[in-house]
């Protein structure tokens, strides 16, 4: 497999088998939605790592001892629509994080993003911003959505998808190397209507229910 500089691949046998229930056909959406959260917080928990901690007395029924808390604000931005579904389960994570929205769709013909919508919080300078998105494919999504960002001065910023395809990782490692990728799986290519293969079909249709 190609080997990219900026993407951690998270291998875990949970997240092995909750793909695979992603990727069924089969799938019913109720368990299509599980086993989307249940990834999607591996992957933050991975994206956190790093976080600063602030230290702090703090009183047990027992004695002082210190405790932490985390000292940079976090900020999660779905890419509309099929990036709610992992910042729902995000948030499930990070309750205090605070939430920006930004609405593309890719046309289906040129494959190109349109954007519809956007509404970033004060403060995205300096807070850690994670970008999420179930599907990486051509990357043209996530590489406008990060020079968007850049654009409202994002300084920390970290792109999570659930499957990425090659193409994709190749286009945002080329034109946002300070930009940290984290994925459950790097797929094989792209087919002629820029669908990852093997990929889950539309991500967006399969966890709204509107197939
Ligand atoms: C899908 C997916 C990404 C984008 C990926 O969204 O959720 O946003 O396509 O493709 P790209 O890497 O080639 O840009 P879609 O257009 O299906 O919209 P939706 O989220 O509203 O379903």
């Amino acid at each position: 497999m190609q080997s990219f500089e900026h993407v951690t691949l998270i291998e875990h046998p949970v997240i092995s088998r909750d793909l695979t229930i992603l990727r069924d056909i089969q799938t019913p959406t109720a368990d299509f939605r599980s086993a989307l959260k249940r990834i999607a917080i591996m992957l933050a928990y991975h994206a956190l790592k790093e976080l600063p901690l602030r230290s702090f007395e703090v009183e047990t029924p027992i004695c002082t001892t210190t405790g932490y808390d985390i000292d940079q604000e976090i900020f999660v931005i779905p890419i509309m629509r099929a990036g709610l579904s992992l910042s729902d389960a995000i948030l499930q994570f990070i309750p205090d994080a605070r939430v920006g929205h930004l609405g593309m769709y890719r046309d289906e013909e040129t494959h190109e993003p349109v954007d519809y919508y956007s509404n970033i919080p004060n403060g995205i300078e300096d807070a850690i911003v994670l970008v999420v998105d179930p599907m990486l494919a051509t990357g043209g999504s996530a590489d406008d959505a990060l020079s968007f960002l850049k654009k409202q001065n994002a300084q920390h910023l970290r792109f999570i998808s659930l499957i990425s395809a090659p193409e994709g990782l190749q286009r945002l490692e080329h034109k946002h190397p300070d930009v940290d990728i984290i994925t459950a799986a790097i797929d094989e290519k792209l087919n002629d209507d820029a669908f990852i293969v093997p990929g889950l079909g539309d991500a967006g249709d399969r966890y709204f229910g509107t197939l």
